[in-house]
């Protein structure tokens, strides 16, 4: 089925939004404004789900996206938009989950911060392998199909090097089992996960607001290093006291400057390569007053006797936080709650219940970690 519609606003997803013959209509890579001729996919109950056909009245916020592979690589979905109308759209995803999911009527003000950099920015990726295709890239657009990218316009300089090296390494070279490489850079190298070949698992370091952090590709690090001094202000404004729980803390970005706070910090991280180079971290300048645990927060929460703490600071995956995470930090009732998250739709989800348990936002703010993508750091502050 094709239709012509008018696109009114980016929704959460970062998909377009129209209105058609009673129908709502889901596009791909859309851009506000614009008149499109669009074929449908799928149909959902009264949502219909459709990609571009044909442009064909482009909206002023429309760019040509400038990377060779977009629309059919799965990584970017907002190169069609000029970077003011990203951040926009972002702010508007975010206000979009409060309202609808969070049920929040007074929202507080927010800026979206932009990154320094709007391309060449990403320090981590997957890679995905198809050894019998020979092809080394990204997962295509809703397939598991590997896009053989040559040159990613969002990676740092030096990873784009190394993606280059890896394509140019023979295939006998490549063990059997590897599907995927996990690839992050600090400021002394790059690591990759697992090793093979000449691609070794080393061990990185970054500093970031005087913090030396130790990692490698094994364990979660964030990936863009250019707003992490920014966030980390946010997160933690002007957090101090006695006792603090970080969860889901990884190697331990916001577990350091927490524990130059706070008399007792307790982080929690299920991956335990992470977990033990926020050990490390923590070791190597002496703050010997926080300790991680390596374990889910919910097993934690679960098997642990917790006790009391002023500040909660939680940075979950994707997903959220568990219902059983929630339910144990209400039960905690500390005095203000910093919630770090990357997905606007679950944060919301989790703000609600917080919000019935007896909390209000105090304040927002979002950092742009992922330019050309639909994703957002968000940072809520609750007391
Ligand atoms: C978004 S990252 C944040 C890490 C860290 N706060 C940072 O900014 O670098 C989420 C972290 O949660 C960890 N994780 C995922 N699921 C978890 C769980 N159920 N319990 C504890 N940690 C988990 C991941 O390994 C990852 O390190």
């Amino acid at each position: 089925m094709h239709l012509e519609v008018e696109v009114e606003r980016i929704l959460p997803g970062g998909v377009g939004l129209a209105h058609a013959g009673g129908k709502t209509v889901f596009i791909s890579l859309a851009a506000p404004g614009d008149r499109l001729r669009v074929r449908v996919d799928r149909e959902q109950g009264n949502v219909l789900f459709a990609s571009i056909e044909e442009i064909i009245a482009p909206s002023p916020l429309r760019i040509e996206p400038p990377c060779p592979y977009f629309g059919r690589c799965g990584g970017c979905d907002f190169q069609q938009l000029t970077y003011e109308t990203q951040l926009a759209a972002k702010a508007e995803i975010i206000r979009d989950c409060l309202h609808r999911i969070a049920r929040l009527e007074n929202i507080p003000d927010f800026v979206v911060t932009p990154s320094p950099d709007d391309w060449r920015y990403r320090m981590r990726a997957t890679w995905q392998i198809d050894r019998e295709q020979r092809t080394v890239g990204y997962y295509e657009r809703g397939s598991r199909r590997v896009c053989d990218v040559v040159d990613c316009a969002v990676l740092r300089p030096a990873l784009q090097e190394k993606l280059e090296e890896v394509r140019a390494t023979e295939w006998s070279q490549f063990p059997e089992e590897l599907k995927h490489l996990d690839v992050v850079q600090g400021e002394n190298g790059v690591s990759f996960a697992p090793a093979f070949d000449r691609f070794e698992t080393s061990e990185l370091s970054l500093t970031v607001r005087g913090e030396v952090y130790h990692f490698n590709a094994e364990a979660f690090f964030q990936i863009n290093p250019s707003l992490l001094g920014p966030l980390i202000d946010f997160a933690l404004a002007d957090a101090s006291g006695e006792s603090v729980l970080d969860l889901y803390c990884g190697v331990g970005l916001f577990t350091l400057p927490l524990a130059r706070r706070f008399k007792n910090v307790v982080g929690v991280e299920a991956n335990a390569a992470a977990a033990r180079y926020a050990r490390k971290n923590l070791q190597r300048v002496g703050l010997a007053n926080a300790r991680v645990i390596t374990a889910t927060v919910t097993d934690w929460f679960r098997n642990d006797p917790v006790d009391p703490v002023d500040f909660v600071l939680l940075d979950p995956p994707r997903a959220g936080a568990e219902s059983a995470v929630i339910k144990g930090i209400l039960d905690l009732r500390p005095a203000a709650i910093s919630y770090v998250s990357c997905e606007p739709a679950t944060l919301a989800r989790d703000l609600k219940k917080l919000i019935a348990g007896g909390y209000a936002i105090d304040s927002i703010a979002a950092f742009d970690l992922f330019p050309q993508t639909h994703h957002v750091e968000t940072v809520v502050h609750l007391r």
